[in-house]
């Protein structure tokens, strides 16, 4: 959460800092700030709401420079304000910082700051501590300053520091928040992400944990944490800022779902070789490896999370290895039964989320081989993992995840196969079959989106209702999971996905009259029961959405309205069935005026607690 960019160069700094922070307001929107040296003084703006309110003040209150640094904020210690917002100073101002993360024993800090030295906050921020510190050991070398400053610091962070003293320098760190540095000629860039400086460059260097960074004009220096100088390779980025750009669609959102064809046809057919057998490049994992393995873990968050369920089932069901799927916040403390025969699946489409690293570093630490599936390449879960698996999606932008979660559900697929095959327990004939249905899902998402009117009617019918139900059974309900998420994610209803079979143990006594209920009943074998659910909903007067498969019309007789997915072996369904459910959590949103790439209170990474 937050967005931080620097610049150290002869460009204009603040069209620099906004240009860059306009591509991370993904990471947190509450609050915006710049800080600009200039003429011999540390300037600050930063205002409460968009980055759009910094970028009008500025023109009015025109900053000039050519260092400087830029932070757009998703609150964690103190409300969404103009103080709170960063960048913060020490008391003479001499001293910008920024910061994304949390700095977990900045209370014991903050308490010793006032009474020691009488310091008197400006903000109610855990980050704040950090300008104050730096200053306290600040003796005319910013970088010995802020090792030391880092020193007493306890949590998660990316900082950058700028310091009126020493105006050709940045230095940054990073400790379990993302970080970038990029290279220009004769300028030279940090951010929490790549997008933040494809305008300007393509060649960057990937920080590792605990590393310090020096940015001056000139160059770049690494250091580890006990300062020596640490060599890097420069990283190229191979795709296109047109990437990141809504290219004519009105919301990231809706591109994200129109790009799924391509997504999923990358991830897939990348890892195709021509007699369609499995390559998986990043993967060593070997027959004995595999016999080895008596545990798999996967773990994950949110959307990733339901990804990783729909993986259990296809691991489970195709290479027959039990698999137990689980919250990472909840799996790092709940001292799980790890050792090294367990395989630990980490899911992320940023590979910076907090929870989902730090579970993968418990289970590393107890031995565990640790695969990743992500997204975003070089990013610290992939880094840390002993294979990966990339999935193909591009960038995604838009809060609520799509394209990520399909790719996420075409790499297990491709990783259960790949097991189950290695192990030798499914036949040729079964294998060709998967992977030929597999291959049609690209045209078959994409006829999906070619018809929308059903879709956008029924949202407009339906925006106003304040709860929603999914349902399903199998499989089916991982993805009614899924759609419940994306629903209240985007459009602020209050909705929920129960197993249809769980339904009359409770939640049943919430259904009347007008309820929306959309009930997935996509697996063939689950069919007739899903149909008797779908009446028992129906008798207490709820409306219901059915989903199911092309030819299967006899829900027609039980559901208010049927949205179909075309025909495909019941394993594979959650990878149409999300569609309908991403498009009606679209459309709902739009209707009901919410900001869908932004929705309130979330951020895309989540690299916080
Ligand atoms: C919801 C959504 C989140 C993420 C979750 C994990 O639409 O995007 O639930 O799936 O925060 O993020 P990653 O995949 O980056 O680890």
């Amino acid at each position: 959460m937050c967005g931080i960019v620097g610049y150290i160069g002869d460009k204009e700094v603040t069209e620099v800092l906004i240009e860059g922070l306009s591509r991370l307001e993904y990471r947190g929107y509450d609050s915006s700030g710049i800080a600009v040296y200039d003429q011999g003084e540390v300037h600050v703006r930063k205002y409460k709401g968009r980055l759009s309110i910094l970028a009008d003040h500025l023109k009015e209150e025109t900053l000039t420079g050519v260092v400087g640094i830029g932070h757009t904020r998703w609150a964690t210690h103190g409300e969404p304000s103009d103080r709170n917002a960063h960048p913060h100073t020490n008391v003479s101002g001499n001293i910008a910082v920024i910061h994304n993360g949390i700095i977990e024993n900045y209370m014991k800090i903050k308490e010793w700051l006032i009474e020691e030295k009488g310091i008197e906050f400006k903000s109610e921020t855990d980050s704040e501590i950090i300008a104050h510190l730096v200053d306290h050991y600040y003796e005319g070398d910013l970088l010995k300053a802020v090792y030391k400053a880092i020193d007493k610091m306890e949590g998660a962070y990316a900082i950058g520091v700028i310091c009126k003293d020493e105006p050709d320098k940045i230095v940054a760190v990073r400790k379990d928040s993302p970080l970038i540095v990029g290279l220009g000629e004769g300028e030279n860039f940090i951010a929490s992400d790549i997008p933040a400086l494809l305008k300007y460059t393509r060649k960057m260097y990937l920080i590792e944990n605990d590393e310090v960074v020096l940015l001056t004009k000139e160059g770049v220096t690494i250091f580890n944490e006990l300062g020596q100088k640490m060599d890097r390779e420069v990283f190229h980025v191979t795709w296109d800022a047109e990437a990141a750009e809504k290219e004519g669609y009105e919301h990231f959102m809706k591109k994200e779902i129109h790009e799924q064809p391509k997504g999923i046809s990358e991830t897939l057919l990348r890892r195709l070789d021509n007699e369609d057998n499995i390559v998986l490049d990043g993967i060593k994992i070997t027959k004995e490896d595999l016999e080895n393995i008596n545990k798999i873990y996967i773990v994950a968050c949110g959307t990733a999370y339901h990804a990783g369920l729909v993986g259990r089932y296809a691991i489970e069901k195709f290479a027959k290895i039990p698999v137990e799927v689980d919250v990472a916040s909840e799996f790092r403390y709940r001292d799980p039964f790890v050792d090294d025969k367990t395989l630990f699946i980490a899911i992320s489409q940023s590979g910076e989320t907090l929870d989902t690293l730090a579970a993968l570093r418990e289970a590393k630490r107890k031995g565990a081989r640790i695969l990743s599936v992500v997204n975003v390449v070089g990013s610290s879960v992939a880094r840390e993992s002993d294979d990966v698996f990339y999935t193909w999606a591009g960038p995604e932008i838009a809060v609520a995840s799509t394209k990520a979660y399909t790719t996420q559900l075409v790499a297990m697929y491709l990783i259960a196969l790949h097991m189950a095959t290695t192990k030798g327990v499914m036949d040729q004939a079964k294998y060709k079959e998967v992977i030929a249905e597999l291959k049609t899902m690209p045209d078959k998402v994409k006829s999906m989106l070619e018809n929308l009117n059903e879709i956008q009617f029924l949202a407009d019918a339906q925006f106003n209702n304040e709860s929603v139900f999914f349902m399903g059974r199998g499989v089916d309900v991982h993805v009614a999971h899924e759609g419940s998420l994306k629903l209240k994610e985007i459009s602020y209803i209050n909705s929920f996905a129960i197993a249809a079979g769980e339904l009359k143990h409770g939640t049943i006594a919430l259904i009347e009259d007008g309820t929306l209920v959309i009930a997935l009943a996509t697996q063939d074998h689950l069919y007739d029961k899903m149909l008797s659910n779908i009446q028992e909903v129906r008798a207490r007067g709820a409306y219901v959405v059915g989903v199911a498969k092309e030819g299967n019309k006899e829900i027609e007789k039980t559901a208010d309205v049927v949205l179909y997915v075309p025909e495909t072996m019941d394993e594979l369904t959650p990878i149409l069935s999300v569609i309908p459910l991403q498009l009606v959590a679209y459309y709902i949103s739009v209707a009901r005026g919410c900001d869908v790439d932004k929705p309130k209170n979330l951020a895309k990474s989540v690299t916080v607690e």
